[in-house]
């Protein structure tokens, strides 16, 4: 479906859980989240079913999100589902890899084609530190069960932080040239629970090609980064720049939350309740949520926030 701005919308970003089994500075706050109520949340049911009414709008693109996706019981079941509705062309994830030696194979066999894993450090003591509990090597066996899967395109998402992963660039865009991996580097967006950085952590995507003067530019992929590769290398470097140079005018997508509501933009307040409707229901609101959307999300900086009025786990990303 058309936007009021043009833009096609075929893109949904699905976030099946709040919850998470790191707690990422960026992402959300040290004690966690207030764990909602079940009733709040949308059933398996109702998340399949907001798929066929977006699919029916056009959706092609459905990427399962969180919290963290994988820590949810019923994730392959619900991706199983969600792979097989008309319309839906690519089924992807994006996780933080802890769980995938497990979940790798079964969530290939029903059908997730790709997967979008976060890699923030190479260093044990770093990792620990920006997940505040997280295990470097857990995430790595994730990142390696899924090469050994054979998913199409896996990308790591680095969220580029200044004072704490700058210095690993180089090595962070090395493991390019070992893996068919692409290597995404992302600059930190301002949300209200991650008031903790300062000034100084906010630093442009542009610092990645400073460090990185081999890198030659390559054609976009219809995605929100800038691409790039090393000589000779099998994957490629990703740049995205939310805050120092938004996509607004090129987004094509929406975002469903865990609890039912549809954000058409990732740092705006507006949010439509799919909780508790019918089909026709969920397809009106979705319409409605689409043709609405902002043209862009205002200025964004450290001094200006997200108005998401939610945290990233919140969201999906
Ligand atoms: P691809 O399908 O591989 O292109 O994935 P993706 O980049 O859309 O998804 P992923 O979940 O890996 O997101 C990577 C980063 O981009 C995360 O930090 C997201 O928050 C950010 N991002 C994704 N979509 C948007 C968007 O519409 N606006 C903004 N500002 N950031 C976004
Ligand atoms: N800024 C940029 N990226 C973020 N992510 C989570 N919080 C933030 C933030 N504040 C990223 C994660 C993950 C993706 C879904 O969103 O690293 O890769
Ligand atoms: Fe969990 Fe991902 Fe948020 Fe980290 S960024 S706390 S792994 S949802």
């Amino acid at each position: 479906m058309i936007d009021q701005c043009g833009r096609e919308i075929n893109y949904m970003r699905m976030s099946v859980t709040e919850l998470c089994n790191l707690r990422c500075r960026y992402c959300m706050p040290a004690e966690g989240i207030v764990k909602k109520s079940h009733d709040e949340m949308l059933t398996e049911d109702e998340m399949i079913r907001a798929v066929q009414a977006a699919a029916s709008l056009g959706i092609r693109k459905l990427r399962i999100t969180g919290g963290e996706p994988l820590i949810k019981k019923n994730i392959v079941s619900i991706c199983r589902r969600a792979a097989s509705v008309p319309g839906i062309e690519e089924l992807c994830i994006t996780t933080n890899g802890i769980l995938l030696p497990s979940l790798a194979g079964p969530l290939r066999e029903v059908g997730v084609k790709r997967l979008n894993i976060s890699l923030d450090t190479l260093d044990p003591e770093k990792y620990r530190y920006i997940s505040r509990c997280g295990e470097l090597s857990q995430a790595i066996d994730g990142i390696h069960a899924a090469l050994a899967e054979g998913f199409e395109k896996i990308k790591l998402n680095a969220v580029l932080i200044g004072g704490f992963n700058d210095d690993e660039i180089p090595a962070l865009a090395e493991l390019t040239r070992r893996y068919p991996l692409d290597m995404r580097f992302i600059e930190l967006m301002p949300m209200d629970g991650n008031r903790d950085f300062g000034p100084d952590a906010y630093i442009p995507c542009t610092t990645v090609l400073d460090k990185l003067p081999e890198a030659v530019s390559e054609a976009a992929d219809g995605g929100v980064a800038r691409l790039y590769r090393l000589p000779g290398a099998l994957g490629r470097i990703g740049l995205i720049s939310p805050v120092s140079a938004h996509f607004c005018a090129a987004c094509n997508r929406i975002r469903l939350t865990a609890d039912g509501k549809l954000k058409p933009c990732l740092h705006s307040g507006d949010e439509y309740s799919l909780k508790g409707l019918d089909d026709a229901g969920m397809v009106r609101e979705i319409e409605r949520a689409i043709w609405r959307k902002p043209s862009w999300h205002g200025e964004l900086d450290a001094a200006n926030r997200s108005r998401s009025g939610r945290n990233m786990n919140q969201i999906g990303g």
